[in-house]
């Protein structure tokens, strides 16, 4: 079967998305970030954000409410969210691993709350030293506490693939994982995080193959979360595309990775995901040349920690014969 072009009515609620096809997220500024071992001064962070959401990213993980001493990188998250200017609408997503970071998330005005829990005991503990199960009751108790003012929920079941110390996850412990979300929060987005980059294709797809239709409904989306350690980046999230999931995270010039999980490499970069889709003819709504020199900014701040493939194109070939309207057109020709 082929990947599904834009005239295909895959998704019912189309309209809702605002032309665009897929939704890229931006996480850089957390995930990136959070790897990179010298500390990035608060006012380099702000500069690359807000250059980040110039490229049309409706939404943007920035940062994160955990422990200063586990994560020094990410304390000025709340300075941070403090003075970025950011296009209005744009969407600020942090990540907390408990209730005191919800509630600090939440004084600090985030409204899209990014609550962590690995779906391996092993890497939860190394995360955020607790049991999956203490994790779950804390999460259940902190999210029922908050009434009925709720912030929108991604849960990202981290390690949903592979853990750097029990190896390849079966599907059964995500799907539980997920009966556990559900229980807790009815409404979510779900987040199915490679967090080593260990996934193959296949293995997106038959777990998406079986969450999707069982699980995904007007209340409950699912978004893909992926490392490029192995370069199955952009196939992975391809493959999570194509079981019909919308939300895909990326971090811009291939930073990232979980300090956690010993040999996870960056996060897919948002500009490889951005061309791969284009090229499709699947609209992400981003400004792909400015993102490319975004991308170049956010990898300049660790180049020893960044990846991704678009970047190292010859930027002229990059941005022509790009595109659903050049389908067969050589670069040059259009350049
Ligand atoms: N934000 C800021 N400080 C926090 C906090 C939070 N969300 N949660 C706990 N703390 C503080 C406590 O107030 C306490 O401070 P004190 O020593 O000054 O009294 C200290 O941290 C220890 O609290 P405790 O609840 O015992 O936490 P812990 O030591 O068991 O660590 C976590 C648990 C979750 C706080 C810690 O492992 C963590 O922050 N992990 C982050 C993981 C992460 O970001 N991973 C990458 C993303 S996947
Ligand atoms: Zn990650």
């Amino acid at each position: 079967m082929g990947y599904l072009s834009r005239n295909d009515s895959l998704c019912p609620c189309r309209t809702d998305w605002q032309m665009i096809d897929v939704n890229i997220i931006e996480v850089a500024p957390r995930d990136g970030f959070q790897a990179v071992r010298a500390f990035i001064p608060t006012e380099t962070k702000i500069a690359l954000i807000e250059e980040l959401a110039a490229c049309g990213f409706s939404r943007i993980e920035i940062g994160s409410f955990v422990s200063p001493k586990a994560v020094p990188q990410l304390a000025d998250t709340p300075e941070i969210l403090k003075r970025a200017q950011l296009p209005a609408g744009t969407r600020i997503m942090a990540l907390v691993p408990n209730a005191k970071g919800l509630h600090l998330a939440l004084d600090a005005g985030v409204k899209d709350i990014s609550w962590v829990i690995s779906v391996t005991e092993s890497h939860n503990r190394s995360n955020v030293r607790r049991s999956v199960e203490e994790s779950f009751n804390d999460f259940a108790a902190a999210w029922e506490g908050l009434g009925r003012d709720k912030p929108r929920l991604r849960l990202g079941l981290s390690t949903c693939f592979d853990c750097p110390w029990e190896g390849r996850v079966p599907e059964e412990a995500v799907v539980r994982c997920v009966e556990r979300v559900l229980a807790a929060a009815p409404e979510v987005e779900i987040g199915i995080c490679d967090t080593t980059g260990r996934a193959a294709p296949n293995h997106v797809g038959s777990l998406f193959a079986r969450l999707m239709p069982r699980y995904a409904s007007n209340r409950v989306t699912f978004a893909y979360h992926g490392h490029d350690t192995y370069g199955l980046g952009v196939a992975n999230a391809l493959e999570a595309w194509r079981q019909g999931v919308r939300v895909i995270d990326g971090a811009a010039g291939g930073l990232g990775g979980c300090p956690f999980a010993p040999g996870a490499a960056g996060n897919t970069a948002s500009e490889d995901l951005a061309f791969a889709f284009e090229h499709m003819g699947v609209r992400t709504g981003i400004d792909f040349g400015r993102l490319l020199a975004a991308a170049d900014r956010v990898a300049a701040v660790a180049p020893d920690q960044s990846g991704g493939k678009l970047r190292a194109v010859p930027r002229r070939r990059a941005l022509s014969g790009f595109g659903a309207e050049s389908h067969g057109v050589p670069a040059e020709a259009t350049a």
